[in-house]
C-alpha cells in the first residue's frame, strides 16, 4: 500500500475508534454516540442496563443490571425472553464518557437457589442514592421470580459508591407489587420510590423513611389503569417530571411525560417528550433515568435502553439531551452529540 494510503487508513482507524468508544481526552469533544456498543476503559462492553446514575463527589457512578451472556426463551412467562440475572454492576467516571468498572457491586447468589439474587431470578431496574445522615449509598431494585409474579422491591445499602452493598432483603411495599421502578431524592433530602403496581396497571409513588431503606406508609396512586412503566424523575425550575414508557415487555412503545408541583401532588400528563423520526417507538428504546449533569438544574442527560430482546446483555444505551421547548421537555433523536464543558 502507498505511504500516504497508509497513513489515511490508519489515522481513519484512530478517528473510528475514538468514535466508537464515545472517546474523549482533555480538550476534545465529549462525544456521546447513542445505539452502539459503549466500552468500559479496559475495552469491555458496558453491561449497566435498566440504570441509573449517582452523581456523588465530583464523580459520576452508573448501576445497572449485569446480564448473564445468554439469553433463553421461556414460553412459560408472558415476556418469554430472559438472561441470567448477574447482579448489580457500578462503572465510575468524571465525564460520563470514559467508563471504568467498579465491578459487580451487589452479586448475585450463585449457592442459595431460594434467595432473591439467584441468577435464576430476576435483578432489574436498581437505582442507588446516597444518604446524608447515616453517610450510606442505598439501593432500590426490582426483585421479582422468573415469572414476574412475585413482584417485590429490594434495598441493599453499602459504606461506599462501589460497594459491596449488603442486601437487606425485598419486600411488597405498602401491600402493593413493585416491578419497574426508581427512586429519586429530592433537594430537601426526602427520597421518594417510584414503582409500577397493581399488575402494572398503576404507578405508586412512596415517600421513604430518614434512612432511605423503608417505606413511611405515605404514597400516592398515579396514572390509574394507564400501564405505565420505566419511570424516570427530574426537577428542573422546582417542578417535578416523570417520563415513563407503556407496557410491551421488552418492545418499545411511546414515552409520556407527566409535570408535578410535588412528588405526592396530583401528576398532569404532557405528552410524548420525544419528537421527530420515531419519537412513537422511543428510538426503539426505553426510558430509564434522567440525570442533571453535574448534579445542578442545567444539562440534562435523558438515558434509555434499547433492548435486544433475543441476545439482551447486547442490548444498547441511548442517552440524549434533554431541553425545554416552551415550558415542556423535548428530546430529540442525534446520531452524536457532544456533552457541554
Ligand atoms: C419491561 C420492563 C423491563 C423488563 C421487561 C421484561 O416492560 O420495563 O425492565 O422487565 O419488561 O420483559
Amino acid at each position: 500500500m502507498h505511504k500516504r494510503n497508509s497513513l489515511f487508513y490508519i489515522v481513519a482507524l484512530a478517528c473510528l475508534f475514538m468514535i466508537s468508544v464515545g472517546a474523549c481526552r482533555n480538550g476534545t469533544p465529549k462525544t456521546i454516540v447513542p445505539g452502539i456498543v459503549w466500552y468500559d476503559t479496559d475495552g469491555n462492553p458496558i453491561n449497566a442496563h435498566g440504570g441509573g446514575i449517582m452523581y456523588h463527589d465530583g464523580v459520576y457512578y452508573w448501576y445497572g443490571e449485569y446480564k448473564g451472556d445468554s439469553t433463553y426463551y421461556r414460553d412459560d412467562i408472558c415476556v418469554g425472553w430472559r438472561a441470567e440475572a448477574g447482579g448489580v454492576s457500578c462503572y465510575s467516571s468524571t465525564d460520563l464518557v470514559s467508563w471504568k468498572f467498579e465491578g459487580v457491586v451487589l452479586p448475585p447468589d450463585t449457592q442459595d437457589a431460594q434467595s432473591d439474587l439467584h441468577p435464576s431470578q430476576i435483578i432489574e431496574r436498581p437505582k442507588v442514592i446516597y444518604n446524608d445522615k447515616t453517610k450510606k449509598f442505598v439501593m432500590w431494585v426490582h426483585i421479582d421470580s422468573p415469572n414476574y409474579e412475585k413482584a417485590h422491591t429490594g434495598v441493599a445499602v453499602g459504606d461506599s459508591p462501589t460497594g459491596r452493598f449488603t442486601y437487606l432483603g425485598s419486600f411488597k411495599p405498602n401491600g402493593g407489587d413493585s416491578r419497574d421502578q426508581t427512586v429519586f431524592k429530592d433537594d430537601d433530602g426526602r427520597a421518594y420510590h417510584i414503582h409500577s403496581s397493581e399488575w402494572n396497571k398503576t404507578l405508586y409513588i412512596g415517600l421513604l423513611n430518614d434512612d432511605y431503606t423503608q417505606h413511611t406508609g405515605i404514597y400516592t396512586r398515579n396514572f390509574i389503569e394507564q400501564y405505565r412503566e420505566a419511570p424516570a424523575v427530574f426537577k428542573h425550575d422546582g417542578k417535578y417530571y416523570l417520563i415513563s414508557s407503556g407496557c410491551t415487555g421488552w418492545d418499545p412503545n411511546t414515552a409520556q411525560c407527566a409535570v408535578a408541583d410535588s412528588m405526592l401532588g396530583e401528576w398532569k400528563v404532557i405528552g410524548n417528550p420525544c419528537i421527530g423520526k420515531d419519537a412513537e417507538k422511543t428510538y426503539y428504546a426505553q426510558s430509564t433515568f434522567v440525570l442533571p449533569v453535574g448534579g445542578k438544574d442545567g444539562q440534562i442527560v435523558a438515558m434509555f435502553d434499547r433492548w435486544n430482546k433475543t441476545d439482551l446483555d447486547d442490548s444498547r444505551y441511548v442517552w440524549l439531551p434533554l431541553t425545554f421547548v416552551d415550558g415542556k421537555p423535548v428530546i430529540e433523536w442525534k446520531d452524536q452529540w457532544n456533552l457541554e464543558e
